[in-house]
This record gives C-alpha cells, structure tokens and sequence, in this order.
C-alpha cells in the first residue's frame, strides 16, 4: 500500500484563503483591525523563525501585529509587566509568548498570566478547562490542527482508537481531550502513552489513527503501524540540515492509508489555526 498524503500546506491555505474573506467582513462591519501581540524572551533562532512566519502570516490575511522582543537577560517581574500591560490594551487582541522561555522564568506563571479572552495559544487553565468540558473558547493550535487534517482528510474518528504518542500540555493532552469530546471529528477511544507506558510497540500498532507527538526523529516505524491506519506527525526534529518528523516517513508510507508529511503536514495547520484564533478573539472583545 502506498499511503495518500495529507496535505497541509494545502490545507492551511485554503483556511488562510477563508480567513482573509472573515477578518475583511469583521473589519468592514465592526472598524476594528484583529491585532496579535507576539512577545519574543532572548534570541533562539528557531523561535525567531516562528514568530515572524507568524507575523508575515497575520499581514496577509488584514490582520495586524506587533512583536515584542526583550532580550535574554529579562527579568521574570519585566515579562510579567509587558503581559499586563498588553492585556489591558485594548488594541490587541490576541498575545502569544513565545516558549520555551529563558530558564531563570516560570513559563507557567508568565501563561497564566495572559488575559484567557486574549489567550489564542489556549494554554490558560480557564480556557484548558473549558475545551476539556467541550464547550472550547478557544482550541489549542495545534491539536486543532490534526483535527482538521483528520477532518479534510476524510478520515473516520468517530468509534476510531486514536493512539497519541505524547503527553506534553501542548500537544500530547489537548489533542487527546479534543478527540475524545462527543461531536463531529471526535467520539474517538483514545489512548494517550508517554515514556513510562508498558508494551509501547504493541499499543501503537493498534492505533487506527495514530498521532506522534514526542520529538524523537523517526521513532516510529513501518512494523509498529497497523496496516491502513491514518499517521499524523506532529514532531518536528532537525537531523544535519534535514527536518525530520517523529514517523519514518518513507517506510510507515507503505503501510498506512494516509500520512502528513513533515515539513508540510502539522506545521502549517498550527499557524493558520492560530490566525483563527485571533479573530475569534477580537470578535470576543468587540
Ligand atoms: N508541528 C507543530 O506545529 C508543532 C507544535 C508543537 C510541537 N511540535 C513538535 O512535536 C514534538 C513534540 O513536542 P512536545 O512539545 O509535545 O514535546 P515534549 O513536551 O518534549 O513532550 C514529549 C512527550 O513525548 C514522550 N516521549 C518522549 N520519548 C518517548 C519515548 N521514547 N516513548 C514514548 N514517549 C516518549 C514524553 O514522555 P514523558 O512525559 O514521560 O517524558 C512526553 O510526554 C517535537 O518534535 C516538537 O518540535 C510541533
């Protein structure tokens, strides 16, 4: 079997393509220009790439942002000021703190300190708590992401086993929260395993859908996949200069019904789901 492949980059776009029909009608009937405020601790290269892929994304669309940038040095109390003082603008109305941050400050502090009506990372415990109650002020990005890939995929997730690999807050727990809810793209069994698990290989060969989210280069492999499950794979991992996802992408091809690719497969879901969000927060606010 050779598997279809779940396009992304595809996806992604005909979504930003939406949008920019969406945030032109908000603009038109409501004067306001959806803004994202990107805040950036230090100078880790791969961060700077994402916040202005995120940025460049917002300006296509009509909407606005603003990054922020501090130096390394920062102090925990200074971020914490910038946060409030961002929340309390009214202009903005989505704020992304870009992780991971410097280690001599509390990321979880820093996140619970965002706004939840401007928290379009959905890393907020109100907001955490509300899509896990399955009523979603916000989705958390990237799960978001693989459910639409599932959903533009015509995959099955109803009465499916989803097995996710990884149990991170970002992408592990959510994902599995939001496959697991009543509604459509969901009902799935889902099983979430991490470094701990017992019988790893056998668990994930009985996924129909399996999602890879530990960071680990091409972990899984064509004999852990049940012929003709669906692949998502969320990791992305630099090997010399190639990135690689957590899924050996060549061989698991021949095994599964359906495979993202990486680069081209979570990735760009997660910035387009992002963009959504913003809007969604100014509407909120509006
Ligand atoms: N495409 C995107 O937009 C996007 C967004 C976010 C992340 N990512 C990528 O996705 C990957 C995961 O990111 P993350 O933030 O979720 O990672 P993370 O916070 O490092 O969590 C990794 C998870 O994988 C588990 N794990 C690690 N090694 C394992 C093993 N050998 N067997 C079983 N479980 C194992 C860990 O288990 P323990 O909890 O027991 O330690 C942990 O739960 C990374 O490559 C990251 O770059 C991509």
């Amino acid at each position: 079997m050779t598997a279809k492949l779940i396009d992304g980059k595809a996806i992604a776009a005909s979504i930003r393509n939406q949008l920019v029909a969406e945030v032109a009608a908000f603009r038109e009937s409501t004067n306001i220009v959806p803004k994202l405020a990107a805040v950036l601790v230090g100078d880790d290269p791969a961060s700077q790439v994402y916040v202005r892929n995120k940025e460049q994304a917002c300006a296509k669309i009509g909407m606005a942002s603003e990054l922020f940038r501090l130096p390394a040095t920062t102090s925990q109390a200074e971020l914490l000021e910038l946060v409030a003082t961002l929340n309390s603008d009214r202009s903005v109305h989505g704020i992304l703190v870009q992780l991971p941050l410097p280690r001599h400050i509390n990321e979880t502090t820093v996140l619970d300190a965002v706004t939840p009506l401007k928290d379009v990372d959905c890393f907020h415990p109100e907001n955490v708590g509300l899509m896990v109650q399955g009523r979603p002020r916000f989705k958390p990005c990237t799960p978001h992401g693989v459910q639409v890939l599932l959903q533009e995929s015509g995959t099955v997730v109803d009465g499916a086993h989803v097995v996710v690999l990884g149990r991170s807050e970002i992408v592990g727990k959510p994902v599995a929260m939001m496959l697991v809810q009543k509604g459509e793209t969901a009902n799935a069994t889902v099983t979430i395993c991490h470094s701990r698990t017992r019988n790893l290989v056998e668990i994930i060969r009985s996924a129909d859908i399996l999602i890879a989210a530990i960071g680990k280069p091409e972990f899984v492999t064509a004999e852990m996949v049940k012929p003709g499950a669906v692949v998502i794979d969320v990791g992305i991992n630099r090997v010399g200069d190639r990135l690689v996802g957590d899924v050996a992408f060549e061989p698991v091809s021949q095994v599964a019904a359906a495979i993202t690719p990486v680069p081209g497969g979570v990735g760009p879901m997660t910035i387009a789901m992002l963009l959504k969000n913003t809007l969604t927060a100014a509407r909120i606010q509006s």
